[in-house]
């Protein structure tokens, strides 16, 4: 499995702006764009105002997937509902301040046979993640203050993503620093470089003209470009 990198961004879609009633076909053409992985906004209406997918909707559209599924969970209590989304995503993140038991609940995911990430909203202080580096194999770090897509990007969190870089790196450990929120074809460029290498984009990339193999294009060059160590780095 091909990592991402600063040469390698990551490019992944959030499903929230997709027609829910032909998802199957959404994630198929999705895959079809380029797409690194797909992720799954989960939302309990409680942690963040919005509901969204069960296990078993992600679970239906996995057939219609050649891409892994990363599920995003945005619920006050994701350690009762782990079980049922390792079953259709190979990736689980939960939100630091969802947990009481962090270290646990990131070991736990492991166990049921996924990998690992942690979300950090706006606020959140990257010392949170300090401890936990060793459970964890993605730091997501929430550029928009989570609940609903279409909104504006949080270029405040750019000092943020890079001492998370900064952490990573000093780690020596293979943890991809993934950022959510109002990422377009101008933001990405703060974000990457800043540090990240996984970007997801939902209302932008469903929106862009030229439809989605463009889109995934052109936020992956525009990534490349910004990337401190990338091919436009100056
Ligand atoms: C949290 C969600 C959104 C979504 C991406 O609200 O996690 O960030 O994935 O939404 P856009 O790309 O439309 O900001």
């Amino acid at each position: 499995m091909t990592e991402p990198s600063v040469n390698q961004p990551f490019i992944v879609p959030s499903v929230l702006p997709a027609d829910f009633a032909q998802l199957g076909d959404e994630v198929a053409e999705l895959c079809e764009a380029g797409v690194d992985r797909i992720q799954w906004d989960v939302m309990d209406g409680v942690f963040v105002p919005n509901l969204t997918f069960g296990p078993d909707v992600i679970a239906a559209a996995r057939p219609h997937s050649t891409a892994n599924f990363e599920a995003h969970l945005m619920v006050v209590n994701p350690d009762e509902l782990l079980a049922r989304y390792v079953e259709a995503c190979e990736l689980v993140i939960v939100h630091a301040e969802a947990c009481t038991h962090l270290h646990r609940t990131l070991a736990r995911i492991r166990d049921l046979g996924a990998r690992s990430g942690v979300a950090l909203n706006p606020h959140t202080p990257v010392e949170v993640v300090e401890h936990v580096l060793a459970e964890t194999d993605l730091v997501l770090a929430m550029t928009v203050n989570p609940g609903f897509g279409g909104q504006k990007y949080i270029a405040a969190v750019e000092p943020k993503i890079a001492r998370l870089r900064r952490m990573i790196d000093e780690s020596g450990l293979p943890i991809e620093l993934e950022v959510d929120g109002g990422i377009t074809d101008v933001t990405i460029a703060g974000a990457s470089a800043a540090g990240a290498d996984v970007f997801i984009s939902g209302s932008w990339m469903y929106a862009y003209p030229n439809g989605k193999a463009a889109a995934v294009k052109q936020l992956r060059t525009t990534a490349l470009e910004a990337a401190p160590n990338g091919e436009g780095a100056r």
